[in-house]
């Protein structure tokens, strides 16, 4: 090889040396102590700052939906209570009529209106039992015995476009505020 043309090979050589080791030393450069702890405090603020926003907005709960249809009228025989409901929306179906002899249907909310325990309903004594403290109520919803100081309370039901029965769990009628008198509490059975 010519002198010349072999200089400028070795001079090539030199620079792409020079660009691979400038290339490794680079990452050894930014991981000085200080390059670390300001990335780590940046990491730490941006974390803080999700936690802040985190807080700030509203919590999303995955909450069952507050209307529902339940089925045909007919699926409900008289003198009954239907318990399908309670696990999955906290209502039982009642279709009665031993409150002030109509023949209706209703909705009533599975909390104790006592200490708000979950009663159940025993078919064999026709009544619902709170297993915390002992309070019953008949098949109507009203209280009879132990602490609980007032009926179970009722929701909202009516028959929707569909002919199905649709419980809306936002309305709530109290027997002792005279509001299970409201068409919106009950459907009555021709
Ligand atoms: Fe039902 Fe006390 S919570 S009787």
């Amino acid at each position: 090889m010519a002198p010349a043309k072999k200089a400028k090979v070795e001079e090539r050589r030199g620079m792409l040396a020079a660009i691979m080791v400038t290339a490794v030393a680079l990452p050894g450069i930014m991981m000085t102590p200080f390059m670390i702890a300001s990335s780590l405090l940046t990491a730490w603020l941006g974390l803080a700052s999700l936690m802040v926003a985190r807080f700030m907005l509203p919590n999303v709960l995955a909450e069952p939906p507050r209307k529902f249809k339940i089925g045909s009228p007919n699926d409900f025989d008289l003198g009954t209570v239907a318990t399908r409901f309670v696990a999955s929306q906290g209502v039982w179906i009642v279709h009665t009529d031993q409150y002030q002899g109509k023949n209706m249907i209703y909705a009533l909310l599975s909390v104790c209106t006592h200490l708000g325990c979950t009663p159940s309903w025993l078919e064999g004594e026709q009544k619902f039992k709170c297993p915390c403290h002992g309070s019953g109520f008949y098949i109507t919803g009203v209280n009879f015995e132990g602490p609980a100081p007032r009926p179970l309370e009722r929701v909202g039901l009516r028959i929707a476009e569909d002919g199905m029965l649709e419980v809306d769990k936002s309305l709530k009628f109290q027997e002792e505020m005279g509001q299970w008198t409201d068409s919106n509490s009950f459907v009555e059975i021709a």
